[in-house]
């Protein structure tokens, strides 16, 4: 861990509510509906154990948030990952992603999936650092910015990057 004052704590009870002002701030920076607290609240009473939050000096600065698949045992996903933005280059974002891997890994996970919106030049970059390669045979593909984008994921028109990591 490049900083000591940097751990990694699994979600405790309660913790949905922490979730939720950092999801509120990570929804504001990247312009989506932020996830309600009814849902955070599920997630921590349901699969609290794929979800990390980073603290640093006792103040929480991110969180990655995690599903393991309930039809594939053997693929997870990384569904929210966020740093608050004075907090990132300090391997935060680096360090909850490699814990969320060991997650996995230890559940009996091979691969991992996630997907990112093609202008996030940030999250791409970010995810190609840490190994993770486009899933270009996830469905129908379409040219953005040069990557091959899963066409109409999220609808017509929201089409969006798929990473995948196989695991060791
Ligand atoms: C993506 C995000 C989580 C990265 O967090 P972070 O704590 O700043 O990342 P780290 O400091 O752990 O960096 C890890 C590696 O990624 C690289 N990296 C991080 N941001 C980068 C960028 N904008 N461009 C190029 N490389 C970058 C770092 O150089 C580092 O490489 P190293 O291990 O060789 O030193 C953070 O920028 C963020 O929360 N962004 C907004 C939300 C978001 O985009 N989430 C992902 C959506 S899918």
């Amino acid at each position: 861990m490049k900083d000591k004052n940097m751990k990694i704590v699994p979600c405790q009870k309660g913790d949905f509510l922490v979730l939720g002002r950092l999801n509120n701030i990570f929804a504001k920076e990247m312009g989506i509906i932020p996830t309600s607290l009814h849902t955070l609240k599920v997630a921590e009473l349901l699969f609290r154990n794929t979800i990390q939050l980073a603290y640093h000096e006792n103040i929480a600065i991110g969180y990655v948030l995690g599903m393991r698949s309930q039809v594939d045992k053997e693929e997870g996903w990384i569904r929210q990952l966020f740093v608050k933005k004075e907090y990132r280059g300090i391997g935060a974002g680096k360090i909850l992603v490699q814990t969320e891997l060991d997650v996995f890994r230890n559940l009996g996970a091979s691969i991992v999936r996630l997907t990112t919106d093609p202008k996030n030049s940030t999250g791409i970059a970010f995810f190609k650092k840490l190994g993770f390669t486009v899933d270009k045979d996830y469905g129908e593909t379409t040219k953005i910015e040069g990557f091959d984008a899963i066409k109409d994921f999220y609808g017509p028109g929201k089409h969006r990057i798929i990473f995948k990591k196989v695991m060791d």
